[in-house]
């Protein structure tokens, strides 16, 4: 395997009224090629704004982004139009980003247009997005559809198809069954699952919820108010958490097997501010186990075991 893609120290600030807002602080990480990085982390811990740096639809305050060795960080105009081909996103509602007066065939042909894929062969162009409809199990018959006449799994399959279109090498993939039934959400996943195999596709999977990562994933990271907390595959994570936050999350996940029993740890306080954060650990205010040294410094990411990385000063 090769690495597809690198982040380093990745930060991103919001100048609010209030101060500054630190949504990603310092984020680094590695994605090898046809691999799933799973982001886990609660609301407003910085994920879609990670995602959203990488591809270029934000641009980050500090920090570097490889594609393939390149340092794409501050690419722009043509070089930046071209990347779009090989790096694209599945929102969680694609149609906050689509216009609702286009039909299904329009809404997956226009990334076709905009990047000329079949120089203006219309006939080409039409076989191309009826393939790819088919690819993602939307039937033919739904190509002059509007996306408010179908139900949310196809709503997602169009999202999926769109990103698809330009046949890409790497995919964001921001809460992409968040707002979908759980009996959808095995299908979408496993949808995702079959095109990564087959297109040998990497994947960055965006979820609150870590139960949804776990079969996906090669690897997780876990976030909190814009910090990495630990690292490590996904396997290792559902067999051991070091930190406590990631004990916590792991904590609230139902166990299939009856005769095993777990203590769920119940987050105390609400999640603090990301504006002008305080020094030392973000966790540190709902920590259990937060000594002084915890609100005084941030700790670094740090190797425990093999592979597990891990941000605590517990250890
Ligand atoms: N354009 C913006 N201007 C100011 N603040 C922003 C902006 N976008 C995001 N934020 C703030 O940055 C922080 C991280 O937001 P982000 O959307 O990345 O979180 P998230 O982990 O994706 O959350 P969710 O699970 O709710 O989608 C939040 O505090 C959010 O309010
Ligand atoms: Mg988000």
């Amino acid at each position: 395997m090769s690495e597809l893609l690198r982040v380093e120290n990745l930060k991103k600030y919001f100048k609010t009224p209030k101060g500054l807002l630190h949504a990603v602080d310092d984020v680094s990480f590695s994605i090898e090629k046809g691999e799933t990085l799973g982001v886990v982390g609660e609301s407003g811990c910085g994920k879609s704004t990670l995602g959203r740096c990488i591809i270029h639809l934000l641009e980050p305050t500090d920090g570097k982004v490889f594609f393939e060795g390149e340092n794409i960080t501050n690419i722009s105009g043509a070089r930046l139009k071209e990347s779009r081909k090989d790096m694209q996103m599945i929102f969680q509602d694609p149609f906050s980003s689509i216009n609702p007066r286009m039909t299904v065939k329009s809404i997956i042909e226009e990334p076709m247009v905009i990047h000329k894929i079949h120089n203006g062969d219309k006939a080409k162009q039409g076989k191309a997005v009826l393939e790819i409809m088919e690819t993602v199990g939307l039937a033919e018959r739904l190509a002059d559809s509007y996306p408010h006449e179908l139900d949310g799994g196809r709503r997602q399959r169009i999202g999926i198809a769109r990103a698809l279109a330009l046949e890409p090498k790497f995919i964001v993939c921001d809460e992409p069954v968040s707002a979908l039934d759980v009996s959808i959400q095995a299908q979408i996943l496993n949808l995702m699952q079959d095109l990564q195999e087959q297109r040998g596709l990497t994947y960055i999977f965006i979820t609150h919820d870590l139960s949804v990562v776990k079969h996906i994933s090669d690897n997780i990271c876990v976030m909190y108010l814009g910090t990495l907390v630990e690292k490590c595959t996904s396997d290792k994570l559902f067999e051991k958490q070091f930190h406590p936050y990631t004990q916590a999350l792991l904590s609230a996940i139902p166990i299939a097997k009856a005769n095993i029993k777990r203590e769920r740890i119940l987050l105390k306080g609400e999640i603090t501010s990301p504006i002008n954060p305080a020094p030392g650990c973000r966790f540190a205010p709902r920590c259990l186990y937060a000594k002084t040294e915890c609100f005084n410094r941030q700790p670094e990411l740090k190797e425990l075991e093999p592979g597990h990385f891990v941000a605590c000063h517990l250890y």
